[in-house]
This record gives structure tokens, sequence and C-alpha cells, in this order.
């Protein structure tokens, strides 16, 4: 695809060439991102970042990625603060933001309203999650860490072995994922949930139409076996009726060292697009896996960085300079990572 002034919206943009071409890009910005030098290679350029949702990683490191590439970030976050609440629309809201910006991030509850809202804006905007649909950005960073996390164990992307567990139905990291696998050669896809909350069918049926095997369970100790990556996402509590209805579901599938050594082969990758829900009733990954060298959650976390200002070089057109603009640093960096 052209990344320069367009916008990100659906992981059905995206060719495999367009994923390799993304990723060989982050892999530039690591030495950005551990501050062991910087670029200003977007000095003067504004990031709008428009959270209408909760969010802590895709909002926060979205504005460190646009940072850390020289440019300034300008926040929105919930609809209380946004002139939103007094009745303007989404038209509106975009003609006046790109007037402001060089590019906007959106979070918005409604699936589409992302797309909405691009369609107004003078300038490219990325979807950060329109509700139960997509989270490009996201499925871009999981991947690259799979990626990293298989060639760190000598494996590549084509053949290897996943199992989605949690809410299916409802986590749009887990739609996105699933798009962007069907690019990729023989891959076995476990999905485990609750009958209610499974896969929808039409992402079942992408899986399956390239010719990827696809198990459906509902069972946890079955799912995380014979698998290289175990993909575990929260219960979408805010897309249910009640939290009362979303209880029914909290908890079933909880994944602690226990249950890993006894049911999962050994060095099997654990990942989840986090926030993962820590309350006792829920407890998706337990705390006694924080030891464990295979979690690999937070080392994706810190990926989004990379990929975001990767994302961001790419649209505004600055790649081959980041490094011209750049310098070495004079503070004491981190080294422990
Ligand atoms: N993974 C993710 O979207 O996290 P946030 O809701 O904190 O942005």
């Amino acid at each position: 695809m052209q990344f320069i002034g367009n916008h990100i919206l659906s992981v059905d943009q995206f060719e495999r060439g367009d994923i390799e071409q993304i990723f060989s890009v982050a892999d530039k910005m690591e030495h950005y991102a551990l501050r062991r030098r910087v670029t200003r290679v977007l000095e003067g350029a504004i990031l709008g970042n428009m959270f209408f949702e909760p969010s802590t990683r895709t909002r926060v490191s979205f504005g460190c990625a646009f940072n850390l590439l020289g440019g300034e970030v300008r926040e929105t976050t919930g609809f209380k603060v946004s002139a939103i609440s007094k009745g303007e629309s989404l038209y509106d809201t975009a003609r006046v933001l790109s007037g402001y910006s060089d590019v906007i991030c959106m979070r918005h509850p409604v699936p589409g309203s992302v797309a909405e809202f691009a369609a107004a804006s003078r300038v490219p905007v990325i979807n950060g999650g329109d509700g139960a649909n997509e989270h490009p950005s996201q499925a871009l960073l999981d991947l690259y860490t799979i990626l990293k996390e298989m060639r760190h164990k000598g494996r590549e992307l084509d053949g290897f072995r996943i199992s989605m567990i949690g809410d299916l139905k409802y986590g749009r990291t887990v739609h996105s994922l699933t798009k962007l696998l069907a690019l990729y050669k023989n891959i076995t896809v476990t999905l485990v949930s609750p009958k209610e909350l499974q896969l929808p069918e039409e992402y079942v049926e992408r899986l399956r139409s390239v010719g990827h095997e696809v198990v459906v369970s509902s069972d946890l100790s079955l799912g995380i076996g014979h698998v290289d990556i175990v993909y575990s996402t929260r219960i979408q509590e805010e897309r249910f009726a009640s939290k009362e209805e979303a209880d029914i579901y909290r908890g079933k599938f909880r994944l602690n060292q226990a249950i890993y050594t006894k049911y999962c082969e050994p060095n099997t990758v654990i990942m989840h697009p986090l926030p993962r829900d820590s309350r006792s009733e829920a407890n998706e990954l337990d705390n006694d896996l924080n030891q464990n060298p295979n979690l690999a959650i937070f080392r994706q976390a810190d990926n989004g960085v990379l990929v975001r200002m990767a994302l961001f070089a790419m649209i505004l057109g600055v790649v081959d300079q980041v490094d011209t603009c750049s310098r070495g640093v004079n503070w004491y960096h981190r080294r422990d990572v």
C-alpha cells in the first residue's frame, strides 16, 4: 500500500509485503525507542491523540512514539471534556481537529466511527480501536512480537501454532490479528472461549479459506497444549449489557504457573494485548507467571512504541530522514532492556 498521507483504519489494507516493510522500519527505531539516540525528524509536527474510550498503552505509546520522533502531542480523553458532549458531530470534530494536527490517532466505542471521522479529516487518521471492530496497530505489534519471539527460537511465522483464549467475540485485537494471520502460511489456530463468546464466523472462515487449521474448543487444558504462542484476552466487560453479564464469563480461563507447567510445551510464549484483568475473580494471567521468562506481555507492550514510530515515519514520509536528523544523548539511559 501507499503509506504516505494515508489513513490506517483496518488491517485489510495490508499485504504481506507491507507488514514486512513496517517491521523493517520498526527494527530501525530501537535506538530511539530506548533513548540511545534522539531524532528530531518530526520537529514542528503535531499529533492529535483523541481517545474516547479508556486506554493506557495505545494512547501513551502513540504519544511517546510521536515525541520520540521529535513531534508534539495534543490529547483529548473521554467524551466529557470534548465538545462531542455538546452535540458536535464527528464530521465537524474531524474538520476542526485536522486543522490543528498533522496526523490523528483516534479510539471510539462505535464500530466504524474512526472511518467516518477519517472520511472528514484533512490529515491521516490511525484507528486506535473502534468498538469491537478493529485495533490495527495492536495487531501489528502483536505480530511483530510473535515474529521476534519465534526468531528467538530459530523459527519464522509460517507454520507456527497459536492458541487464542477468552473473549473472542468482542476482542478487537483478536479480530485484527486473525486477519493478519491469514496473510501467512500453514498456521494452526486454536480458539478457546465460552460458546457464547466464540470468534465470529467471518474471521474463522478467513483463516480456513487460506488453508490454516482451526480448532475450536472450550477446554483450556487442551487448548494450550501443543502451541508456540498462548494469546490470552480479557472479557471485554464494556461491550456487555451489564457487568453482571460479563461476570458470568470472568475467570473461566485462568492461566497460572502450575497450569502452564502441566499442560504447555516447554518455552510456550505467553502473550496478552493488556490490560490483563488482575482482579481475584478474573486473574486471567496469574501474577505467579511474572517470573516466567516466556511471559512476553511487557516485551509486547514495549514493541508498541517501535511499531507506532514506524507507522508515523511511513505515513508522514520521513523514514529516510530519521537517522540524518539524529544525535547521541548525553544523559544516563537505562541499560537493563
Ligand atoms: N492493548 C490496548 O489497547 O491497551 P489500552 O486499552 O491500554 O490502550
